[in-house]
């Protein structure tokens, strides 16, 4: 049976192979399993389509997060549980973020942070060896900044705990603060 609960969008914000995906998979599995309605938006594939005109400059990605936004908003104003899943590097675009989706239900903003060289040597993409040799500008961590997020409601060490681990900090978050 489906289940409602408080509209919501948790906020993955980190670095690239920091776990971000990973871990939402790992939230969005669980609440499928205990009926809930979810929806995954997800740089990489958003990125495909509805921001496929967008790159990397500062503006770009601040569009990319602006129209995610919309989304999320109309989502989370749906009660649907949404995992956002964006480096979101400027602090700026994850506080306009929060104050949209306020407007109509939860905002919960998980830092997944694990040390920058761990996401190097993981370099699920083979993208952090490209940036390194020069040959992709601008990317985060490298040759772009990340401003890290000062005060968020989560904060998941990945390369110290397991997926699982991770997920259920997430899930205990939301239990919490009585959205589930
Ligand atoms: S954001 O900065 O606008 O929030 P988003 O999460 O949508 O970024 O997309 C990041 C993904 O795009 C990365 O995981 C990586 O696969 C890819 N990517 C390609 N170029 C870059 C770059 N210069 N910096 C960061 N990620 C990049």
């Amino acid at each position: 049976m489906n289940k409602r609960a408080k509209g919501v969008t948790v906020w993955f914000t980190g670095l690239s192979g920091a776990g971000k995906t990973t871990v939402a998979l790992e939230v969005e599995k669980r609440l499928a399993e205990q009926g809930y309605y979810t929806q995954r938006l997800d740089g990489d594939i958003v990125r495909e389509k509805l921001t496929g005109d967008l790159g990397f400059s500062k503006e770009d990605r601040n569009k990319n997060i602006e129209r995610n936004t919309f989304v999320a908003k109309i989502l989370t104003d749906n009660d649907v549980i949404t995992l956002c899943s964006f480096i979101s590097p400027y602090e700026s675009a994850r506080n306009y973020a929060k104050k949209e989706i306020m407007q109509v239900g939860e905002f919960v903003e998980v830092f997944v942070d694990p040390p920058l060289e761990v996401c190097e040597k993981r370099d699920v993409k083979g993208l952090y060896k490209k940036a390194r040799e020069g040959k992709i500008k601008n990317f985060t961590g490298i040759s772009d900044p990340y401003e890290k997020p000062k005060k968020p409601d989560i904060t998941l060490k990945t390369d110290q705990e397991t997926v699982k681990e991770s997920a259920q900090i997430v899930i205990d978050h939301l239990k919490k603060r009585g959205i589930l």
